[in-house]
């Protein structure tokens, strides 16, 4: 159990005992450290609830508790608080606790669930750029985290591949090769298996094709025409954009891969479509849908809504479904596929609207039970200096592709400026300096609540001082060569005892830190807890390897247990920083 459930469970039986409620016991780390190392404020309230005199209270459970072993000292501050600290016994066996355990002291979720993270989003035929990065790295994040507590979590990346735009693709391409055979609707195949685009021709003609779909009235309407009929199941057409999908996942899939970002699910828009029709009768025939003008809409405002909901279009008047309509297909289908009780959306935030309109038709229609939760977490958006989204020199959309090439880039400079990897292979430094600039990129994002919008500066994230990416490898590899230097000396971590002083005493404390942080990062979708957190542990590291010289210490049996503090401080960090989807080098 955790150091916070522990002295919560006790605390709270010292306030059973009085006759209050055991979750008044509730106990959290000081936010005076320089004070006391925990708290607890239940008294308060308790004594709100009982009419009593809170400090009397707290002096009560204070006696009560009467544990010596475990509390150096107990005081009551203010109105009523208790303030806690540990002996450093006690204090040690709980860390001791979590290195025998071999974890890092996190304990499962009493009751896990099954949850698909929806993020990523990605579009057919369009190469992966800068909004595409925080939703991966986001999602990615939450998806590792809610696992490593214990829940049964599915990906899946939700790709963009029944929109508009592939109409748009099919006519642009019919207009260049109308030898193809995929345009003659005589044609009773076989299709060629070899697609008759690349990914850089999809590149090169989606822009092309939406400026003409816009630009030139003719054009658009046969896109139109062409993006119903492909959704009606026109077999050339299907056949033509099963490639377009197929070039496009590889390419998409390489970035991810890169990113360290991957998907247990690739379902798109598309999945469903089988779902559509049954599903739009039903809503019909039950009342939930109406007809609107030759449309298909249902109703979602509600009376307290500050502004006004305009209805959800379900299907528009030649029969064509849209993003909203596979959007609550999807989570039919979610329903009927998977054992799930919550669908977490990590999609940019200014979609909220739309999540709010799919989730509310969704319910009302009876496509999923009041027992699954439904929930968009928006992420912010990454922005120029200006604080306007970020752009390229010449003003366009920046890939993702080209944002990790200059990190990395970026990386192997400052590698080379702090004269770091310079004695290994050109190989392993090119290795490093990939895994630093993936760092300085996804912890420059991770750092930032998950709602926030932040301005992109390479320079900041790939800096080997402040709260970085680099920072944290940096720290992880050091941790790393501390216990090959002394295993080379013969020194062996060992189980460990009572700290000496304050900076081990320090580290300790922020050990016990992790189950908590890692429980907020999941319960608000913010991996920027975990962010946060392991940097102050790796600056509580740095300051204990700077005052406690482990290699020089006499006292054999310190030196062991510190070795051991060593040896789980990076455990920890390792575990954290794979939370944040960051790869840590073997040296550097
Ligand atoms: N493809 C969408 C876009 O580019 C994002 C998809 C997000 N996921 C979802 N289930 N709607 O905006």
């Amino acid at each position: 159990m955790s150091v916070l459930g522990d002295l919560s469970a006790q605390f709270g039986a010292a306030f059973v005992t009085l006759g209050l409620e055991a979750a008044d016991g509730e106990v959290a780390v000081s936010q005076r450290p320089e004070l006391a190392q925990f708290q607890c404020n239940g008294a308060l309230s308790a004594a709100k609830r009982a009419g009593r005199n809170p400090r009397e209270l707290a002096e009560a459970v204070i006696d009560t508790l009467d544990d010596t072993a475990r509390f150096a000292e107990l005081s009551i501050a203010g109105p009523g608080f208790i303030n806690i600290t540990l002996t450093d016994e006690a204090l040690a066996a709980f860390v001791e606790g979590i290195q025998a355990g071999g974890g890092v002291g996190l304990d499962p979720v009493p009751e896990p669930i099954g949850i698909i993270v929806d993020y990523g989003g990605p579009n057919v035929a369009k190469e992966l750029h800068v909004g595409h990065l925080r939703p991966a790295v986001i999602g990615e994040s939450l998806k590792r985290t809610l696992r490593a507590l214990g829940n049964e979590v599915i990906g899946d990346v939700h790709l963009g591949d029944w929109g508009s735009p592939m109409g748009q693709l099919i006519v642009e391409l019919e207009d260049r090769r109308s030898d193809l055979p995929y345009f003659d609707a005589d044609f009773t195949g076989p299709y060629p298996t070899e697609s008759p685009v690349t990914m850089a021709d999809l590149n090169e003609m989606y822009p092309v094709a939406a400026s003409k779909a816009e630009a030139d009235a003719a054009f658009g309407e046969r896109a139109r025409r062409a993006t119903a009929e492909l959704q009606k199941g026109r077999p050339g057409y299907i056949a033509l954009w099963t490639h377009f999908r197929e070039v496009s996942v590889d390419a998409i899939k390489e970035v991810y891969d890169e990113l360290g970002v991957s998907f247990d699910l690739w379902h798109g828009e598309s999945t469903i479509a089988h779902r559509l029709d049954p599903l739009i009768d039903r809503l019909l025939a039950n009342g939930v849908a109406r007809h609107s003008r030759g449309a298909v809409v249902v109703d979602v405002a509600l009376p307290d809504d500050k502004t006004e909901i305009n209805p959800l279009l379900m299907a528009k008047s030649d029969g064509a479904t849209l993003y909203t309509t596979w959007d609550v297909a999807t989570i039919e289908d979610r329903v009927a596929e998977f054992d799930v009780a919550a669908m977490i959306y990590i999609v940019d935030e200014r979609q909220s609207l739309h999540f709010e309109k799919v989730f509310r038709t969704a319910r009302r229609a009876g496509v999923v039970g009041d027992d699954v939760l439904l929930e968009h977490a928006g992420n912010g958006t990454v922005n120029g200096p200006g604080g306007t989204p970020l752009k390229t020199r010449d003003g366009g959309t920046p890939l993702l592709r080209g944002l990790i090439d200059d990190a990395v880039a970026r990386a192997a400079e400052r590698l080379a400026e702090n004269d770091l990897a310079s004695e290994y292979s050109e190989e392993e430094r090119a290795e490093i300096a990939r895994l630093v600039g993936l760092a300085a990129l996804k912890y420059g994002d991770l750092q930032n609540h998950r709602a926030s919008d932040y301005i992109f500066d390479l320079d900041r994230f790939v800096s080997f001082e402040g709260r970085t990416g680099p920072y944290l490898l940096y720290s992880a590899v050091r941790m790393q060569s501390i216990l090959r230097k002394s295993a080379e000396q013969g020194l062996e971590p060992g189980s460990i005892g009572p700290p000496a002083g304050e900076y081990d005493r320090n580290l300790m404390l922020a050990l016990l830190r992790l189950p908590e942080t890692v429980s907020r990062a999941a319960e608000h979708r913010a991996p920027n807890h975990i962010a946060l957190y392991s940097y102050e542990l790796a600056a509580e590291f740095s300051r204990f390897y700077e005052h406690c010289h482990i290699l020089d210490e006499a006292d054999t049996g310190r030196q062991a247990s510190w070795l051991g503090l060593v040896e789980l401080c990076l455990r920890e960090l390792r575990f954290l920083l794979d939370l944040l989807v960051l790869e840590v080098p073997e040296r550097m």
